[in-house]
């Protein structure tokens, strides 16, 4: 077997091989899961770009682009929890990639997940600032230089979630079991509050007729087509796969799999119904934004407030500003643990300097690749435009979801004898499914963003060629790498 193609033993997938100094402790129930799952999955999504999307890309319609992210999600969600109940393993879906297709493609993976969870965190904290600014003034008190204050505000949040990942995992789940029900509450006012508000006509064009924009075309969809359209059945799936960026969350749950008590069964579990409650609550929010105002009368700032304001509800500004603030507090927390997980995993199995899987003795929590995510999100968010690169986490999570679908394929024909969890039912039908419409939402994405990705996907390469490939704990000749057929134990 080539080098770069060698592939981790299942076996060792849990990385037992390195010794307790490496291992995490178990922490999560399966109820932790869900508010795991919530915690990071409501967010910006809901109380942003659902907003802009509906203003400029999907009208009413938006409410099918959710339905549509969220039966592709749905599909991703069934592929991760089989694998992640077959390998609960803190890589997630690079950890999964090094089991079925080998250490070149889990890299690739590995490196792709940076890009969703480290832009991400960056994405969501710049966001965070923007809210936290008009939640201010919205009470009335004026902030100056809001610039320079959203800069601040950036850099207090992202140092003081990094200092609660780094220091205690059991401070941040309590914290989060609080801040998750708050922005639950918030949302279910909004529902609630926002039903009675709802005027039938504000549906009336529900499938607004396609528009074609005095613009060049963007996406690669657009580019094939040689026009930019908005609306329309076009800017309904255009509109979809701005809003994966919504459902992002429940593939983390997968990350604290080597932190649940029971796994195999919990992972699923959390991961399945976090991704149910949330679509459920996001179709509601749509149909009632969409049904409160037009859609042309929608604020792509602030598209919650924007509508409680025009049907004179002023209260419920500041119960969704209290609610944005906290949930997409917990988005960014979250964030940053699955981040730390991906990354502790890959420095475990050598593919990054192992000094950074190091678990502290004294937090029982890997606290230097914590230290050095918080480092770089900071970066990020304060010295690159994030907000316009928001695509760019969808593409990195849409490529893992395409390997994760296709891993179930893979896995079952190869390794039908490993104990499975839970099955995706119907295969591969249904993970084939799931491949071809996640492909379909990448399909989506701007030109630009695929540049991106491609750029960031050759460094990384460049990185493994250069360190990755020599560093591997199976470079080592003492880690067998294929263990015989039937022995492989979690
Ligand atoms: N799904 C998360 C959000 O919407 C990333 O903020």
């Amino acid at each position: 077997m080539s080098t770069i193609l060698r592939r981790l033993p299942p076996s060792e997938a849990t990385g037992l091989r390195t010794g307790a100094r490496h291992s995490l402790a178990e922490l999560y129930r399966p109820a932790d899961l869900v508010v795991l799952g919530l915690g990071v999955i409501i967010g910006a999504g809901i109380f942003s770009i659902a907003g802009q999307q509906a203003a400029t890309t999907a009208g009413p319609g938006v409410i099918l682009s959710f339905m549509i992210a969220g039966i592709a999600c749905l599909l991703a969600c069934l592929c991760y929890a089989e694998l992640s109940s077959t390998m609960p393993t803190s890589g997630s879906a690079y950890t999964f990639t090094y089991v079925i297709f080998g250490e070149v493609w889990a890299w690739i993976i590995g490196w792709a997940l940076i890009l969703e969870l480290q832009f991400a965190a960056a994405v969501v904290a710049r966001a965070w600032a923007a809210i936290t600014v008009g939640a201010i003034s919205n009470f009335g008190v004026r902030v100056p230089h809001q610039e320079l204050v959203g800069d601040v505000l950036v850099f207090v949040i992202l140092v003081l979630l990094t200092g609660v990942v780094a220091l205690s995992a059991r401070i941040g789940l309590r914290a989060l079991w609080i801040m998750v029900a708050a922005k639950l509450l918030a949302i279910g006012a909004v529902i609630v509050v926002g039903l009675p508000h709802i005027d039938v006509r504000n549906f009336g064009e529900f499938h607004v007729p396609s528009k074609i924009l005095p613009r060049p075309p963007t996406s690669v969809l657009e580019i094939l087509f040689g026009q930019s359209h908005a609306f329309g059945w076009f800017g309904i799936f255009a509109a979809a796969s701005a809003i994966a960026f919504a459902y992002i969350g429940f593939d983390i749950v997968a990350t604290s799999a080597e932190e649940t008590v029971n796994a195999p069964a919990a992972v699923p579990k959390g991961m399945i119904r976090s991704l149910i409650i949330a679509t459920v609550l996001y179709l509601a929010v749509a149909l009632v934004m969409v049904g409160m105002v037009p859609y042309t009368k929608i604020s792509e700032d602030a598209p919650l407030t924007g509508a409680f304001r025009a049907v004179g509800v002023d209260w419920m500004v500041h119960v969704i500003d209290v609610g944005a603030v906290l949930g997409l507090t917990t988005v960014i927390l979250v964030l940053i643990v699955g981040q730390t997980r991906v990354l502790f995993s890959m420095a475990r199995d050598g593919l990054i300097p192992r000094g950074l899987a190091a678990v502290s003795r004294k937090y029982h929590t890997p606290t230097r690749v914590t230290l050095v995510i918080g480092f770089v999100a900071i970066v990020l968010a304060e010295f690159v435009p994030v907000l316009t690169m928001q695509e760019l986490v969808v593409i990195g999570t849409l490529f893992a979801f395409a390997f994760v679908a296709a891993g179930v394929i893979v896995m079952r024909r190869r390794m039908p004898y490993l104990e499975r969890g839970f099955r995706v039912p119907l295969s591969p039908v249904l993970p084939g499914l799931s491949l071809v419409v996640t492909v379909w939402l990448m399909v989506n994405l701007q030109l630009l963003t695929w540049a991106w990705f491609a750029l960031w996907m050759a460094f990384g390469l460049l990185v493994y060629l250069v360190y990755g490939r020599r560093h591997s704990l199976l470079a080592r000749p003492r880690i067998p790498i294929e263990p015989a057929r039937g022995r492989h134990r979690r």
